[in-house]
Formats: structure tokens, sequence, C-alpha cells
């Protein structure tokens, strides 16, 4: 990061010199930071449309030509010859690692799969038909009641043994909510499996039988891992930066994150977006659905569409077709009407100039909800995975920024238009 050049800022007749910053990739960077001081003024850009929050060495989004690097390696590369929890390792240190370190991260994770016995008594708390998402943003921000010994951020030991935890664990509490909220006895995980097919296993096994994944499920469920694992500054790992700025301890800015994801303009649309092709249902009633989402007095959006950094094809749902190609054909399920609607659909809005005016392209979740759907998941399920897959990003992003000297708590200033300073009026006279 260079800091030659500067930007000038005309206010009233003032002239004020900013720093510019180039990064290693991307557009340069105005620094405000001293603007207040300085000029008096705020700058307003809600939404962060043309704010950086932080400095970051993680991820990199290129949205015009639809690429994400993590730590300089393209998703692509990493999602076809990588696997999950080697990506958690460059995301979390910053390089691939070596066989041994590797074969050591994966023992430590391991090594922390099964949740605390007395935190079973938390599922039993919720209803059945809670939503799994609820559960989770409720367990995991209990973890903090639990594990005492690693909620301290000061001290890099235990912030490594919290982050190990969240990333073994996380797998195992999704799969309790689930077979909590379907009635099923908890699957205690299995350190023998590897973490596609231990979460599989957990959701899918019962006493009564043993569930043995196809290889290709497997490999297909660790690539939804894999292309969720961090996406930079997006809702929820902003959230989580937020919520640590304050000195939070890790299990709570976590459940912090799993709650934002929720939404469906963000996690919540992977659901949002199967639950919309059943709706549609039938072709021939695709028409109707894309007048609806060109409508402007019309709410709807075509759910699994567009994205805030990607003017392009977002590289995740590029990897994740074929993913689906490849589980579809396995379970034999090419005519599945789910799918035929979202193929005729994807076609007809990448070729409609509303969608293509606005660079509207399918982005992860159009094609990540079929394939779960396909493996038997609910669409209640599709949010919690990517909250599995997600934690690494948040932990890596959080570490970062707790090791970042020039960090501070995040305190956003507004643009005030409600009514000026009035006296109180009591009751008796309104
Ligand atoms: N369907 C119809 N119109 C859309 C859509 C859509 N899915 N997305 C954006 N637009 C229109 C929007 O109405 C606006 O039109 P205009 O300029 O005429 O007002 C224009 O495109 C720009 O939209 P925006 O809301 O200003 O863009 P944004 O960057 O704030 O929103 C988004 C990004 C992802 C929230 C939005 O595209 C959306 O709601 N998509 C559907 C939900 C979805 O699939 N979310 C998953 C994102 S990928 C997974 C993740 O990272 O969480």
């Amino acid at each position: 990061m260079t800091d030659t050049k500067t930007a000038k800022l005309s206010i009233n007749d003032r002239d004020f010199d900013l720093p510019v910053y180039s990064p290693t990739a991307g557009p340069d960077v105005i620094d405000i930071t001293k603007l207040y001081g300085q000029a008096g003024v705020f700058t307003h850009d809600p939404g962060f449309t043309s704010t950086s929050s932080c400095v970051s060495q993680i991820t990199f989004i290129d949205g015009d030509k639809g690429e994400l690097l993590h730590r300089g390696y393209p998703i692509d590369q990493l999602a076809k010859d990588s696997n999950y929890l080697e990506v958690c390792y460059l995301l979390l240190y910053g390089e691939l690692p070596t066989a041994t370190e590797m074969a050591d991260f994966e023992t430590r994770v391991t090594r922390h799969t099964m949740i605390h016995e007395q935190m079973h008594n938390f599922f039993r708390g919720f209803r059945r038909d809670a939503h799994p998402m609820a559960t989770m943003v409720g367990v995991v921000g209990a973890m903090s009641a639990f594990y005492h010994d690693s909620t301290d951020i000061n001290d890099p030991w235990q912030r490594e043994v919290a982050s190990i935890r969240m990333i073994a664990k996380m797998p195992t509490i999704a799969a309790m909510a689930y077979k909590y909220s379907i009635g099923q006895p908890f699957v205690y995980p299995r350190n023998d499996l590897d973490y596609a097919t231990n979460f599989l296993r957990m959701c899918f096994a019962v006493p009564a039988e043993e569930y043995v994944p196809d290889p290709v499920l497997s490999r297909a469920m660790d690539r939804i891992f894999t292309l969720h694992a961090d996406h930079e500054q997006n809702a929820s790992t902003s959230t989580v930066r937020l919520a640590g700025s304050s000195g939070a301890n890790p299990f709570a800015c976590i459940a912090a994150g799993i709650a934002c994801l929720w939404g469906p303009a963000h996690g919540g649309a992977n659901q949002a977006c199967l639950e919309m092709l059943r709706e549609i249902g039938t072709v021939d009633r695709i028409p109707e659905y894309i007048a609806r989402a060109k409508d402007k007095n019309d709410p709807f959006r075509l759910m699994g569409f567009g994205h805030r950094v990607y003017k392009n094809f977002d590289p995740r749902a590029k990897v994740m077709k074929e993913s689906a190609d490849e589980v579809l054909d396995l379970l034999g399920v090419e005519n599945n009407p789910t799918l035929q609607v979202a193929k005729e659909l994807e076609k007809i809005a990448l070729e409609d100039s509303y969608f293509a005016d606005k660079k509207l392209y399918p982005n992860v979740d159009f094609y990540s909800g079929i394939i779960l759907d396909a493996m038997g998941f609910p669409t209640s399920m599709f949010t919690p995975i990517f909250a599995v897959s997600r934690t690494v990003g948040w932990i890596a992003q959080w570490k970062e920024m707790l090791n970042d000297p020039a960090a501070k708590i995040g305190r956003p200033r507004q643009l005030y238009t409600g009514p000026t300073k009035r006296d109180y009026v009591n009751i008796a006279k309104r």
C-alpha cells in the first residue's frame, strides 16, 4: 500500500489534501479519516458502496472481471484442485500448507468436532419447528458460556483455540439443528471421515442405519463449503468485524455474523431462490416472474440474480453449475422440474435487456440450492450450510482485525434529518 498520490477536496473555498493509497489490486482508496477533524464534514455512503472499511490481505474480488482470489489464488483453481480444509488453512494463515502443516491442522480441527454434552440441552429448548438458523444463532452465541478458556481476545493462543473450535464444531451444530428439527437423534461426529463426508453423515445417518455418501456427493459438499468460505467485506463479515471491534468474544461475534447472513439479500438467498423456483413451478410461468422482477412497483426480485460487487458472472456460480450437473447426473434427476425452471430462467434472464443492462448475472446461490435439494436437504438447511462454510472467512477477517494496530471500534456517523432541539411537553398538554 503506497500513498504517493493525494486527492484535493474543495469545500466553501477551502482546499484539503487527502492521502490516496494504491492497493496491490483494485481501485485507489482515498483516506478520509482526518476529514472531519480538518474540514468539519462527514462523508455519506449508506450501504458502503464506495467506502473501504479496513485494510485486508485475505480475499480480493474483481467484480468487472468476475474474479475471486483467496490470498491470490483463483477460486476456480481452489474449488477444483484443493479442498475446504486446505482453503481454511490458506485463509487463516496466508499460505498453502505443507503436507506436515496440513496433517497437523486436520488433527487440530478433528479433535474439536464434538460439542459439550451439556449444550445438547440448548437444542432441546427450541421448538422443533424452529428455523435451524435461529437455533444456530442461539447455540453459537451460547458457546461463550461453555468455552471460557478461549474467550480472551488478547491472548493469541485463546484466539487460535476459539477459531479451531468454531471451524470444527459448526458442522456438528448445523447437523444437530437439522436432526432436532426432524425429530431424529443427534449423530456424533466421526473423526476418521473428511470434513464434508462427516457433515453429510451427521445429517443423514441414523442409529438404525449407517450412511455412506457417494464420493461425488462428498466432493460436491466440499465444493459448496469451499465456494462459500470467504467473500471479503460482505454484510455478515462486516458485522463480525463491527462486533469484534468492540472487543466482544469470538463466539458472540460469529453469532452476530450468522444472524446477518440469514437475510434473503445475503445468505438467505439460497433458500429464497429454491422456493422461488418451486413457486414458478413450470417453464411457461417464467415470463410472468421476469415481468414482476422488472416492475418497479413490485418488490419481487429474481433470487439468485445480481450482486453488489460482481457485474459479470459470479465465478463461484460457474463452478457450482458444474457441480450441479455432476450431482444431478449421479442422482438421475436431470429431469427434475425445478432444474428445468432454473435452466430456462437463467437463459431467458441472460437474454433480457433489463438484466443485461443492469449487469445482473446468476450468483452462487442460484445453483447451490439445486444441489442441496437433490442431496436431500430441506430448504431451511441451505443457509445454515452457508454459515458453516463462511465461519472460516469470518474468523480469518476477525483475527486480521485484531492484529491490525490501526483498527478502532467501528462507529459510523450519520446524516441527521430528524427534529432539531425542542422542549418536552407534558402529556396533559399534548
Ligand atoms: N432482480 C431484479 N432486479 C434486480 C435484482 C434482482 N435479483 N437485483 C438487482 N436488481 C435491480 C434493482 O432493482 C436496481 O434497479 P434500479 O437501478 O432500476 O433501481 C438495480 O438492479 C441495482 O440493484 P441494487 O439493489 O441497487 O443492487 P445492490 O448491490 O444493492 O444489491 C443484491 C445486490 C444481491 C442485494 C441484489 O442484486 C439482490 O437483491 N439480489 C437477489 C438476492 C440474492 O440473490 N442475493 C445473494 C447474493 S450472492 C450471495 C451472498 O453473497 O450473500
